[in-house]
Formats: structure tokens, C-alpha cells, sequence
């Protein structure tokens, strides 16, 4: 699956841009939420949140990164976020703030940074419908996919057979057709700046099929 990610989109047309981008055949649409504090950038907020729930025909894939998430997953999840995951270093007590996400009707997801080991979210897996490995430094698009960051997919696959999980595997950050292929064990793929910088749905295919464009 494929969840283009809007911080690449064009802002002031969003609802254009999301129904392109339906109609170019992505599967969610991931929402990069960030408080100027977990990370050093500030991008959108609920009421965003709000107003893209009304116009999307795809499921919402909201990433959170914002400390103290558990002052907000009410909000975000009344607010029509369909996944919501939050970063494990980001609260006290994350398994808490997973059940809740699930109490309150929600998908819950589980993500971290690149320095995070995989082995502060194994424990978490049964309380989550997705882990998300960021393949990036959070806080920016369009930076260069950290290769080191793969062997986490392949643990986390082999932990979710373990345990026979339903959890899906995401992936963001730094997300091309070339890139994609090396995290082949991932069950959806985030991309900001390689669809909206590209043919939509040929990039969006292009990750789709695992191929490389020029292979098709
Ligand atoms: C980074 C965000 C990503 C970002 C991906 O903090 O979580 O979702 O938008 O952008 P690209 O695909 O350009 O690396
Ligand atoms: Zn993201």
C-alpha cells in the first residue's frame, strides 16, 4: 500500500491535491503532524485534521510527532484520524496512549526515531495495528532514506510472525522507487517528496508494483 505523505503537497490546495491523489490510486493519506518541540518544525494541527476528514476518500494516516501525545489523541481521533500512531519516545507511558487510541475507535500506531533500538517497541506490537520505522530524521521531507534503518523491518517482520500479529509495517522516509525495493518486507509505504514531485500515479505505481518505472 502506499500513503502519499501531504507535507509535500500543495497547501493551499488540499483537497485537490488528496483526490488526485486517490484518483492516482494511493491508499491512505499520511498526515505529518509535528509541535515545533519533538521535532524542530511545526506543520498542522485538529482542525486540519477536521476539515480533511470531510473531503478524503482515503483512510487518514496520522503521524504524530508531538510530545505529550496523550494530551491530544482524543482530539485527533474525534477528529477523524483513522491510524494514529505516536512515537514511543515521545510520552511516559506508551502503552497507554496506544490503548487509548483503541478505546476511542481508532487504529493505533507505534513509530520511532532512527537512534530509537527496535527493541523499545517489541513489547508494544500486541497493542498496535501498525509500526511505523523512520527511515529519516523526523521533522522534514525530502531528506536521504537512512539504509541502516533496515534491519528494524526484518525484526519487527520476524517478531510479528512470532507472535502472529495482525500489525502492518510502514515505512517513511526518503521513499523512491529504488529505496522502496530494499524495504520489501514493509506493508505500506510512505512518500512525500517522490509522488508530489513526480507523475502521481506513476510514482505511486511504481511503488506499488515494487519496480523501478523504467522496469515496467
Ligand atoms: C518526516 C515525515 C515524513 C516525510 C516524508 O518527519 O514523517 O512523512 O513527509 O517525506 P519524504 O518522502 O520526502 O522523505
Ligand atoms: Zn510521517
Amino acid at each position: 500500500m502506499v500513503a502519499p505523505s501531504i507535507l509535500s503537497a500543495d497547501f493551499a490546495n488540499l483537497e485537490k491535491e488528496i483526490k488526485a491523489i486517490a484518483t492516482a490510486g494511493a491508499d491512505w493519506v499520511h498526515v505529518d503532524v509535528m509541535d515545533g518541540h519533538f521535532v524542530p518544525n511545526i506543520t498542522i494541527g485538529i482542525p486540519v485534521v477536521k476539515s480533511l476528514k470531510k473531503i478524503s476518500p482515503l483512510p487518514l494516516d496520522v503521524h504524530l510527532m508531538i510530545d505529550e501525545p496523550e494530551k491530544y489523541v482524543e482530539q485527533f481521533v474525534k477528529a477523524g484520524s483513522d491510524y494514529l500512531t505516536i512515537h514511543v519516545e515521545s510520552t511516559k507511558d506508551p502503552a497507554a496512549v496506544l490503548k487509548n487510541i483503541r478505546a476511542l475507535g481508532a487504529k493505533a500506531g507505534i513509530t520511532l526515531r532512527p537512534r530509537t533500538s527496535v527493541q523499545d517497541v517489541l513489547p508494544l506490537l500486541s497493542l498496535c495495528d501498525l509500526v511505523l520505522v523512520m527511515t529519516v530524521e523526523p521533522g522534514f521531507g525530502g531528506q536521504s532514506f537512512m539504509h541502516d534503518q533496515i534491519a528494524k523491518i526484518s525484526a519487527l517482520r520476524a517478531e510479528i510472525s512470532k507472535q502472529n500479529l495482525k500489525c502492518l509495517i510502514e515505512v517513511d522516509g526518503g521513499i523512491n522507487a529504488e529505496t522502496a525495493l530494499l524495504c520489501h518486507e514493509a506493508d505500506v509505504f510512505v512518500a512525500g517528496s517522490y509522488v508530489f514531485g513526480n507523475d502521481y500515479k506513476s510514482a505511486i505505481w511504481a511503488l506499488k508494483d515494487g519496480k523501478l518505472p523504467s522496469s515496467k
